[in-house]
């Protein structure tokens, strides 16, 4: 998969919701509850971070979720890579991009959401093709001014920003030009997920879903 290919993957996805939840999950007999209540709620783009010892089989178990579209994030290594298209991931999310990384991705046709940074970060990965990009860390990294200064010189680049977006600061960045949506932890507290509230974060996802772009 031609990076530009992988940019149009993801720009799809990201396009399917304002908000891309990303999931930090211990529990993988939790996975197809919240995945039912976010893809309901209305967000069936969802991100499972590789940061768990259960997050390849809460990979597994939310694809079996009809209406769901499961990525794999925090990709690291060309061997996050394998493991997560092994487990069923449709794409892909890192928080910065190497070489290697973006290669194994490109050799396994997993579509990539690469991280960027500063305005050479995304350079770099516009010069490889990656029109689309995750702004991250998206609050500590300056907020919605620092990317809507991007926009003007990097016009080609759109973002989905992550990292410290919530629902009250969501809008601002969905009103941006170059963003296409944002990525956030807030639809699936931890509390709410041990709990099994599966209707509250239902609610969650409906507020996030309703959210203008
Ligand atoms: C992360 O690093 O977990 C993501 O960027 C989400 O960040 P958030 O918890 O601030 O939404």
């Amino acid at each position: 998969m031609t990076p530009t290919e992988a940019s149009t993957r993801a720009e799809a996805i990201c396009k399917l919701a304002p908000v891309i939840p990303v999931l930090v999950i211990h529990d993988a007999g939790k996975a197809r509850g919240l995945a039912t209540a976010l893809v309901a709620g209305g967000l069936p783009a969802l991100e499972v971070t590789l940061r768990t010892d259960a997050a390849l089989d809460v990979i597994g178990e939310m694809s079996k979720v009809p209406g769901g579209h499961v990525g794999a994030g925090t990709l690291l290594t060309p061997d996050d890579v394998k493991r997560a298209k092994d487990a069923g991931a449709t794409f892909g999310v890192s928080p910065g991009a190497t070489d290697r990384l973006l290669q194994a991705c490109e050799d396994a046709e997993l579509p990539l959401l690469p991280g960027a940074a500063t305005a050479s970060e995304a350079m770099r990965l516009l010069e490889r093709g990656y029109t689309v990009q995750k702004f991250f860390p998206a609050e500590a990294n300056g907020g919605a001014p620092a990317l809507k200064s991007l926009a003007s010189p990097l016009p080609q680049i759109r973002f989905c920003p992550t990292g410290g977006v919530t629902l009250a600061n969501a809008e601002t960045y969905l009103g941006l030009a170059n963003t296409l949506c944002v990525g956030g932890s807030w639809v699936a507290p931890p509390d709410m997920v041990a709990a099994g509230d599966w209707s509250g974060i239902e609610r969650l996802a409906a507020a996030a879903a309703a959210l203008p772009r």
